[in-house]
């Protein structure tokens, strides 16, 4: 399949970013606002009727397996995927195995890790009979556009990108590896190997999708004389709040700060009883000054659907008891279904590896028949 027209033709500024090429530059700094309209563009394409700019919707999306996963990843992109997916639109969804080594030294146990996004992936409703699972390390041709793509990149780019940077400073001044100077430039590859041109992600990883949209056009111009081999995809910006971790630090898998998804009901109640509030009686929806509140009124809102305001005011002089015992029953409830799936499948952990291998399979297939493109564009059809 080539998709070679642009996703949401015409109804974007072209304008945008097109002196790449004479200044060398991707504009991470300017490029959010814009990056927003698009998103918003391409939203309303999703939501809208069938048409052919529709079909022509692909999404590639993806986790880093570097742990078991977690309600921050279910309620931010998981129930997104399956909804995208549920619209009829084609989804890959990457196990981004060779990203877990950009900012470590080894990679953990890494079969367990994937195995697990497998299964909470079916688990959530990612059927795999219509969305394709796979794995970099599985997939040669997908690394090998790792290449020419290298050469359509600056290092003085690849060094001012706001997400290399953020995780140079937290390997605590540790060199950075060749590969995680670069993995904005596989991350490309990731996308465009699929002519991938929906990419819901969050904030953090824009400077990515922005990196890829220059490669593309990069490409099509020094490479193939003009013409669209890639089509410039689309982030699809995700509008969760920014959920903390139980102890109101950053959530993340390493911390042990969250609510993982393979958890029972019992140990959901017992992280959550242990979770940081505050002092105050009132419960009250107050970014400013109660972070651990308002996160904890997101995740029941997350799980609910109603909204965190409605919620503080029910629970009133409740205290943190009363918002504790709120969230609980909201986790609970809302992940059972997803826990009863998961616990069934995870019984059968042979049909998950075939699940990953047909997967891989596919994705193999499309990878042969992009890179077959491009070697043939670039005059290497031998
Ligand atoms: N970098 C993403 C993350 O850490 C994972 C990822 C890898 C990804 N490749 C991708 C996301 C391609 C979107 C598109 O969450």
């Amino acid at each position: 399949m080539n998709i070679t027209t642009s996703t949401v033709e015409n109804a974007v500024d072209n304008s945008v970013d097109t002196t790449v090429e004479t200044t060398d530059d991707v504009s991470f700094d300017s490029s959010f606002e814009t990056a927003r309209v698009r998103s918003d563009t391409l939203r309303a394409v999703i939501d809208g009727p069938d048409s052919p700019s529709r079909r022509r919707l692909r999404v590639l999306t993806g986790d880093r397996p570097t742990g078991a996963l977690h309600i921050g990843h279910y309620l931010a992109s998981l129930r997104q995927r399956v909804e995208l997916q549920d619209k009829g639109i084609d989804t890959f969804v990457v196990i981004a195995d060779y990203q877990v080594i950009t900012d470590r030294d080894a990679v953990g146990a890494i079969d367990d890790n994937v195995m697990g996004c497998v299964l909470d992936y079916l688990a959530a409703g990612i059927d795999p009979a219509r969305s394709t699972i796979f794995t970099h390390s599985a997939v040669p041709a997908l690394n090998q556009l790792m290449l020419p793509f290298l050469s359509l990149v600056t290092d003085s780019e690849l060094r001012r990108n706001p997400t290399v940077k953020d995780e140079l400073a937290a390997t605590d001044g540790r060199p950075m590896s060749g590969l995680l100077l670069t993995y904005p430039v596989h991350q490309a590859a990731d996308i465009l190997f699929c002519h991938g041109n929906v990419v819901p992600i969050g904030k953090d990883n824009l400077p990515h999708v922005e990196q890829t949209r220059v490669i593309a056009r990069r490409f099509n111009r020094r490479y193939a004389g003009g013409e669209t081999v890639f089509a410039e995809p689309d982030a699809l910006l995700t509008h969760t709040p920014l959920l903390l971790g139980l102890d109101g630090h950053k959530m993340s898998k390493s911390r042990g700060n969250t609510i993982m998804l393979g958890m029972s009901a019992d140990e959901t109640a017992r992280a959550i009883r242990k979770a940081r509030t505050d002092g105050e009686r009132t419960i009250t929806y107050d970014p400013a000054t109660r972070p651990e509140v308002v996160s904890l009124l997101e995740i029941a809102s997350g799980f609910t659907g109603r909204t965190p305001v409605a919620i503080a005011q029910e629970i009133g002089d409740g205290g943190a008891a009363g918002l504790k015992r709120v969230v609980t029953e909201a986790v609970n409830a809302g992940l059972a279904q997803h826990r009863r799936r998961r616990a069934e499948l995870a019984a059968d952990h042979g049909y998950l590896r075939r699940v990953l291998a047909e997967g891989n399979a596919r994705a193999n297939e499309v990878a042969d028949a992009t890179l077959a493109t491009v070697r043939s564009v670039m005059g290497m059809p031998y």
